[in-house]
């Protein structure tokens, strides 16, 4: 099977955050701010740890801010360089791409997840690609998208991460069904996109980390309205199964959904208590206070 390198991947951030509202009137969900730097910076960090040479932001209108994000920000440097802030200056070189090393295309209607990979197409080109919802953080020792690349490295094809949830919350997510396999590797054997509840062929949903073969851009090209009336990628990724394989990783990690207000404030609490600089105080100082309450 295809085991072409993976050198880029799709961030797709054009969604309104309608749920942080009004946070997210003119700043976007993406740039909120977890402990001490914005969502899509992890996601972003993650990303280049698993060898990711090039990023393509799928944006919307009002996204601009992240295309600042990742430049240089040259009055605000050329000052801390006269001003000697070294360690200000470390922290903004280590968080930043080299130039050219990241593109940005709009999503021009909110059409789905499908359709804002789609959108990717043609600056990915056919050559397999990582895909990541910056809406999911997942904090682990060695990156989910790092432990994809291992098995990847091994299997080719297409990987998918898979977690389980609750029964009750499977609803929400796509939900993948799984045939053999072991040690947290298993082939996929059908999928579905927020089946209604009581009809989920399994509890393993998928996680918002993808790596994927180029054939998906030909399938998504005429995939029709699914769930929630959207362009499904998981639609998708279920006609491409008829001719590769896809793997599922039950990747070693937590979750945190950044899409949720509880999942957001959670990211929060396990970023900041184990913070290098923050944590023991950040521990001592959260813990009275839920004690007192
Ligand atoms: C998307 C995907 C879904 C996946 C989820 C993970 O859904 O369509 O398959 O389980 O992300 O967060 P969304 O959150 O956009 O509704």
């Amino acid at each position: 099977m295809n085991k072409a390198p993976i050198r880029k991947a799709v961030v797709p951030v054009a969604g309104l955050g309608t749920r942080f509202l009004p946070a997210t009137k003119s700043m976007p969900k993406e740039m909120l701010t977890v402990v001490d730097r914005p969502v899509i910076q992890y996601v972003f960090d993650e990303a280049r740890a698993a060898g990711i040479e090039h990023i393509v932001f799928v944006t919307g209108r009002n996204k601009a801010v992240i295309e600042d994000h990742f430049d240089i920000a040259y009055e605000l440097e050329d000052t801390l360089r006269e001003r000697n802030k070294r360690d200000a200056l470390a922290i903004l070189e280590a968080a930043r791409p080299l130039a050219g090393q990241t593109s940005f295309t709009r999503q021009q209607a909110p059409l789905g997840l499908g359709h804002a990979v789609w959108c990717a197409r043609e600056i990915i080109g056919r050559e397999p690609f990582a895909l990541l919802l910056p809406d999911v953080l997942i904090k682990a020792d060695r990156g989910c998208l790092s432990q994809m690349m291992d098995v990847y490295a091994e299997r080719g094809g297409n990987v998918i991460a898979v977690e389980p949830v609750p029964e009750d919350q499977t609803h929400q997510y796509g939900v993948v069904k799984i045939g053999a396999g072991g040690d947290r590797v298993y082939d996929v054997t059908g999928m579905v996109e927020k089946p209604p509840r009581g009809t989920s062929p399994s509890n393993l949903i998928i996680t918002g980390r993808y790596l994927l073969q180029p054939e998906i851009f030909d399938l998504l090209e005429t995939q029709e309205a699914g769930a929630g009336g959207e362009i499904q990628l998981t639609d998708a990724m279920l006609q491409l199964m008829k001719t590769q394989p896809l793997t599922a990783l039950e990747f070693e990690g937590r979750t945190y959904d950044c899409g949720s207000k509880i999942g957001f404030l959670m990211a929060n609490l396990a970023y900041a208590a184990t913070h290098p600089e923050l944590g023991a105080e950040f521990r001592a100082t959260a813990g009275e206070y839920l004690a007192a309450l």
